[in-house]
């Protein structure tokens, strides 16, 4: 399974703090934004990892995260050269993802919830049969994809910014698809507001009955940080968890510690190098504790 994080866009609703640069670089309390989305492919046992950006962006993305090799990861860059909707994703990213399946998670996105490793390990066995989606409660439909689902949980039909939502259920900002979807997108016609749109895709697989739709708990936080708003609740919800249990979440570091990526010695020297920050002193303490106990 390879995983893609579309992280471009314009990000107009957080202008002027977006104008000279992308959001998803912007802080979440105490990371980029990035690490959210990139943590939660890691989580799923994802190495082969694609960022599209835009070409004014891009450089600083590849700055921030490098080959990835240094979490054990492969991590390889593609322009969008505008923000052409979703769906592009797999259009951009088609030699990338090659003959296989793939994980799409939108940059700006967080999920955050006990089991998510396991769900996601259940996510990519279902994509071998065609497409899967996270649903989640929201209290404002209107604003997101929204999926209309039976008593068995099946989707039955996915509509975009509705004004009459058939549902609560929103459609979350991450995507599993087995190998069809790159045929799927290249089929795609721009809609009406001129963005190739990834609730048209889904709802091809809806028609082929290929869609698995897995809600998630009102125990899992999905956050999006689009807007001021968001943006400082997110921080403020990372901030309060750290400070409660003190452990970090989305430390992608500790990720690629915990899923065996690397190893110790690798999560201390990736400490030294932050060693200035809390963050750095964090991964330190982390790699200490583990060595004392093998000790
Ligand atoms: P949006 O929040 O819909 O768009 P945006 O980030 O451009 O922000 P705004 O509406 O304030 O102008 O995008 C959701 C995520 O998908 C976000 O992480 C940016 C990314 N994205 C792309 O990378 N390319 C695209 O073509 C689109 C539409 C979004």
């Amino acid at each position: 399974m390879k995983g893609i994080i579309l992280a471009g866009g314009t990000g107009s609703r957080l202008f002027p703090a977006t104008l000279a640069t992308s959001k998803q670089l912007l802080p979440v309390y105490d990371k980029p934004m990035i690490y959210y989305p990139l943590s939660v492919l890691m989580a799923g046992g994802i190495r082969d990892i694609l960022v599209i950006s835009s070409p004014a962006d891009l450089p600083a993305f590849r700055r921030l995260l490098g080959d990835g090799t240094r979490l054990g990861l492969r991590i390889s860059y593609a322009e969008q050269d505008r923000p052409r909707g979703l769906a592009d994703a797999f259009r951009v990213g088609r030699d990338f993802i090659g003959g296989d399946p793939v994980a799409l998670i939108l940059g700006d996105n967080m999920f955050h919830g006990e089991g998510l490793g396991q769900m996601l390990a259940r996510a990519i066995t279902l994509a071998s049969k065609g497409a899967v989606v996270f649903p989640y409660r929201v209290a404002n439909p209107q604003h997101y994809g929204v999926v209309e689902l039976d008593e068995q949980f099946h989707a039955v039909g996915i509509e975009e910014k509705p004004e009459h939502p058939k549902s609560n259920w929103a459609v979350t900002g991450l995507y599993f698809y087995d190998n069809q979807v790159v045929e799927l997108a290249a089929g795609l016609k721009p809609s009406k507001r001129g963005e190739l749109e990834i609730t048209d895709l889904n709802n091809l697989y809806i028609a082929k009955g290929q869609l698995f739709a897995m809600p998630l708990s009102r125990g899992f936080a999905w956050m999006d940080a689009g807007t001021e708003e968001a943006l400082l609740q997110a921080s403020q919800y990372v901030a309060a968890i750290e400070a409660r249990q003190g452990l970090k979440i989305a430390c992608i570091e500790e990720e690629a510690w915990r899923m065996g990526f690397i190893d110790t010695d690798q999560l201390a020297v990736l400490g030294q190098s932050l060693a200035a920050s809390a963050y750095g002193q964090y991964l330190l303490a982390l790699a200490q504790r583990h060595k004392n106990i093998r000790n």
